[in-house]
């Protein structure tokens, strides 16, 4: 019963849609476990490029199931719009799954995203303004609206009518808005039972049949681990558990099932929105990562911040998570520097700490310290075994493996399937 974690390591955008789509192809099952649209991750196959938002990356695997866990939090407008962009361009997407419990996005749900942040001001988060944080508090404070009460008007109605009558209270008398009418949401949410009908099954008999039967399940993380509601850098985060745990969490799958847990790492950082980040440079280096990375958010078209790659956030990612394997991404975008400065410690308020400060204020003083590793200057998009990367750039990742506390499996050289290097196979 292989049960494979695959997830974040960072802050987010580390490629998890390129490598989800490089395993699809060998599993039976893909499963979004939390998150919701706020994600976005690219896949590329052959010259064909996908910007996926909600849909697992295994629906373009024809083999594969993709399923959307009881975890995650659906809008359903995106989600068919996705599914017909999909179909359009001749991706059979009738497999699909969705968790009735899974919890919906509502239209009154990104009014309250956005509303709240323009509030903060200066302190906002810089969220996706998808409406992911006001979802999940909704489930949280048991005023949510799931799949299944899109196929009960009277249920619906009634949960309708006590998620708002709070919220147009604050709407309007707060945040100066106009108050939001339960017909018009009912109307609108009832208008996409029909279409969402064939998907909706539940997921945790599935899941847990499908492994069982030693069907190959992979779990696919949205975000990272330092964007974790419990285990990142709180409140400069989103709003649910992209670690492993949220994946039994999220999945409805118990934890002695999960196999293998790879954590998806960038050969250097990144990070959208607010909040610390210690390896974050301000300098033609910076620009030069982003220019070439391409780092620009898939779902909300920012920059993002870059930085070097931080060893104490890689060896946090393989505690919190229990990784068994990192897929280091993009080592292809270092090509052309003399040196290579990597991230093995903080210096916080005079002091030198290996591990990551678990007190926000420490993390905040955090100054990164430096080493520096040669770089190399060889194209090293063609490479496909280990010992075609120049020695420089072995030794770079050989560095990044010791100091990160798990072995590096495969290595990202471009963004297509093939521009991989597998060292171990994941299956
Ligand atoms: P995700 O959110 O983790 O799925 O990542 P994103 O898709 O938001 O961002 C990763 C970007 O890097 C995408 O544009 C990928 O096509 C690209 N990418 C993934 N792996 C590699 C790699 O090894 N090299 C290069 N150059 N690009 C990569
Ligand atoms: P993928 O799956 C990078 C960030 C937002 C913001 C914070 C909270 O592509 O890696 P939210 O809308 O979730 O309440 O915003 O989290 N964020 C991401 N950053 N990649 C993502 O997803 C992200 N999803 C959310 O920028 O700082
Ligand atoms: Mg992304």
């Amino acid at each position: 019963m292989p049960a494979l974690v695959l997830l974040g390591a960072q802050w987010g955008d580390e490629g998890k849609g390129k490598a989800t789509d490089l395993l699809g192809g060998s599993v039976d099952y893909v499963v979004r476990y939390q998150g919701g649209n706020n994600a976005g991750h690219t896949v590329v196959v052959g010259d064909q490029k996908y910007a996926l938002h909600l849909l697992p990356s295994g629906i373009l695997s024809p083999g594969c199931t993709p399923v959307i866990g009881n975890g995650v939090v659906v809008d359903p407008s995106v989600l068919l719009s996705e599914l017909s962009g999909l179909n359009e361009r001749g991706v059979d997407t009738s497999k699909l799954l969705i968790s009735g419990n899974a919890h919906i996005i509502t239209p009154y749900n990104v009014t309250v995203d956005k509303v709240t942040e323009r509030f903060l001001g200066k302190r906002k988060i810089g969220t996706t303004g998808r409406g992911i944080g006001p979802t999940y508090a909704d489930k949280i404070n048991r005023v949510g609206i799931r799949v299944q009460d899109l196929y009960d008007e009277s249920i619906l109605t009634q949960k309708v009518e006590a998620a708002l009558d709070v919220k147009n209270q604050m709407l309007t008398k707060l945040y100066n808005r106009r108050a939001i009418a339960v017909e018009q949401v009912v109307e609108e949410l009832l208008g996409y039972a029909e279409k969402l009908a064939p998907y909706v099954a539940d997921t945790v008999l599935v899941l847990n049949e499908a492994l069982e039967q030693d069907k190959v399940v992979l779990f696919e993380g949205g975000q990272g681990t330092l964007l974790d509601i419990d285990h990142g850098t709180y409140p400069f985060v989103t709003s649910s558990n992209p670690t492993a745990g949220g994946a039994c969490t999220g999945a409805g799958v118990g934890p002695t099932k999960i196999s293998r847990v790879i954590g998806i790492l960038k050969a250097y950082t990144t990070r959208v929105g607010a909040g610390p980040f210690p390896t974050e440079l301000f300098d033609e280096d910076g620009e030069a990562l982003r220019r070439i990375g391409g780092e620009r958010g898939v779902t909300t078209g920012r920059d993002r911040r870059c930085g070097w790659f931080d060893a104490v956030i890689a060896r946090y990612a393989t505690r919190v998570n229990g990784l068994t394997d990192f897929f280091l991404t993009k080592l292809d975008v270092l090509t052309g520097w003399e040196q290579i400065p990597v991230c093995v410690a903080y210096e916080i308020d005079g002091r030198r700490v290996e591990e990551l400060p678990y007190s926000q204020t420490d993390f905040h003083h955090a100054k990164p310290v430096y080493e520096m590793l040669p770089g190399w200057n060889e194209d090293i998009s063609k490479a496909k075994s280990f010992s075609d990367l120049p020695k420089n750039a072995q030794a770079y990742v050989k560095a990044l493996e010791e100091m990160s506390g798990a072995p590096i499996s495969a290595i990202g050289v471009g963004p297509g399937r093939d521009e991989t290097i597998e060292i171990n196979s994941f299956l």
